[in-house]
């Protein structure tokens, strides 16, 4: 039987980063769920952050692919990498904290080396197109203040700019499990372990 691919990146720069541990419950929902073995490809990109992007690839990304390839070769070897492995992934996971009202600046980076020319998007006469299939997207995000609500008690360019930046890929699946105002909360850790139980059992039991 195929393995089901999970693409996990964790975001924050905690060790034991309460993002992490929400992401972790929903890996292991995600594997529950079913009988075919599962790949975990786990990125710490918080811990172990890519490297900022280089001359080479910026460069890369103004001509066509071909051209690309024969001026930069070696050089757009990391995007290709981490290109591959996205395209590879059944499902995109990822765990990050709000920063800023928006996205970590370690995953803003891994972004900007898979929304790739003619790989991952292409550009046409009537603007980009994703180039991935697309395949469900969840993102278990963590926040210290009100973030999430309605009205807003802060901006937030967490979800939209995700929304954006992957559904310029392909990716339109995207599914957001939202820990707001940990920094008000007395135990965090039990808040989403809380969470991310609820989450579980409203899978489980989608309401009519
Ligand atoms: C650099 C930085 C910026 C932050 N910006 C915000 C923010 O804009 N809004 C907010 O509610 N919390 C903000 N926080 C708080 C974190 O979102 C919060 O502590 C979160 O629970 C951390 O999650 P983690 O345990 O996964 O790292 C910020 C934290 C850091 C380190």
């Amino acid at each position: 039987m195929k393995p089901v691919q999970i693409l996990h990146l964790e975001c924050s720069p905690r060790p034991e980063a309460c993002s992490s541990r929400l992401g972790r419950h929903l890996s292991a929902a995600l594997q529950a769920e079913t009988t075919a073995p599962v790949q975990v490809r786990l990125r710490a990109l918080g811990v172990e952050p890519l490297p900022a992007l280089s001359a080479a690839y910026a460069g890369s990304l103004i001509l066509p692919i071909a051209q690309a390839r024969a001026r930069y070769g070696e050089q757009l070897a990391l995007s290709d990498a981490l290109c591959e492995e996205l395209a590879a992934s059944d499902v995109l996971l990822i765990s990050a904290p709000v920063h800023n009202f928006g996205i970590p600046a370690v995953l803003k980076n891994w972004i900007d080396w898979v929304v790739r020319r003619d790989v991952t998007f292409a550009l046409t006469a009537e603007g980009k197109i994703g180039l991935l299939a697309d395949r469900p997207v969840l993102v278990a995000v963590t926040s210290g203040g009100a973030m999430f609500r309605d009205p807003p008690a802060q901006p937030d360019f967490f979800r939209p700019y995700l929304r954006a930046a992957l559904g310029g890929v392909g990716l339109t699946r995207i599914e957001f499990v939202e820990a707001p105002g940990l920094a008000f909360s007395a135990a965090p850790e039990e808040a989403v372990d809380a969470l991310a139980r609820d989450w579980i059992r409203r899978r489980a039991r989608p309401a009519a």
